[in-house]
């Protein structure tokens, strides 16, 4: 199970938080400073402090999804009306927004996987690749894609290959990190372990490395 650290609820909204899955991005300090409080004893998010859709807002700018909520009001919930999204993080993790189909359950709208291939809690990203010095362009040229228009409002498969890549199945568009498109796909299989000469793609190199995904 993930490592939950305290939530904190109002009448309107619980907020739940994975400490396992943060990446220190502070989205969430800076943008709500009376809300998170890293610090504060018996729970650092303190949801009461905020109007509840300023709250939202902000939960759904944590890219690593480690920052979720539930809305006991019937408010506003996250969605992803138009198609799901890789966006490449320069020398660093690929970024989803998605409606997710995973085996964690925990994840359903965001996630930052680890593509250096170090992170200890794969398949996200634990910002390994910062001491590993990690080098992956997040803008490279665009790419061969394919039709996706048939399966869009499909959620997107997340599935990990055993000591090989992260498999997407359903509509996807991969992006640069600036936003610009590079391909769609129906299908695809994009490196985790740091080695491909084609990244984002698997190219195959895990074998050769002999990637391990248990290490
Ligand atoms: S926005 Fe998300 S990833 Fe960034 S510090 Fe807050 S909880 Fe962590
Ligand atoms: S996972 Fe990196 S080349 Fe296949």
């Amino acid at each position: 199970m993930p490592n939950k650290q305290p939530s904190n609820e109002t009448d309107k909204i619980k907020v739940d938080y994975i400490a396992k899955r943060c990446i220190h991005s502070r989205k969430c300090v800076l943008g709500l400073p009376n809300v998170f409080k890293p610090g504060v004893k018996g729970g650092w998010i303190l949801a009461e402090n905020a109007d509840v859709e300023e709250l939202v807002d902000v939960i759904k700018s944590c890219p690593s999804g480690a920052l979720t909520f539930e809305r006991l009001d019937n408010g506003r919930v996250e969605t992803h009306n138009s198609i799901p999204t890789v966006r490449l993080w320069e020398n660093g993790p690929i970024e989803i927004r998605a409606d997710i189909s995973m085996s964690d359950d925990a994840t359903k709208s965001r996630a930052l996987l680890c593509r250096c291939g170090k992170s200890k809690n794969k398949p996200y990203c634990d910002n390994s690749h910062i001491d590993a010095d990690f080098k992956a362009t997040a803008d490279p040229k665009s790419l061969k894609g394919e039709a996706v228009e048939d399966l869009l409002g499909k959620p997107l498969n997340i599935a990990e290959a055993p000591n090989g890549p992260i498999i997407l199945e359903g509509p996807v568009e991969i992006i640069a990190s600036s936003g610009r498109s590079l391909a769609k796909h129906t299908k695809t299989a994009l490196c985790r372990c740091g080695a491909s000469k084609n990244k984002p793609y698997c190219d195959g190199s895990h074998a050769k490395i002999d990637f391990n995904t248990a290490s």
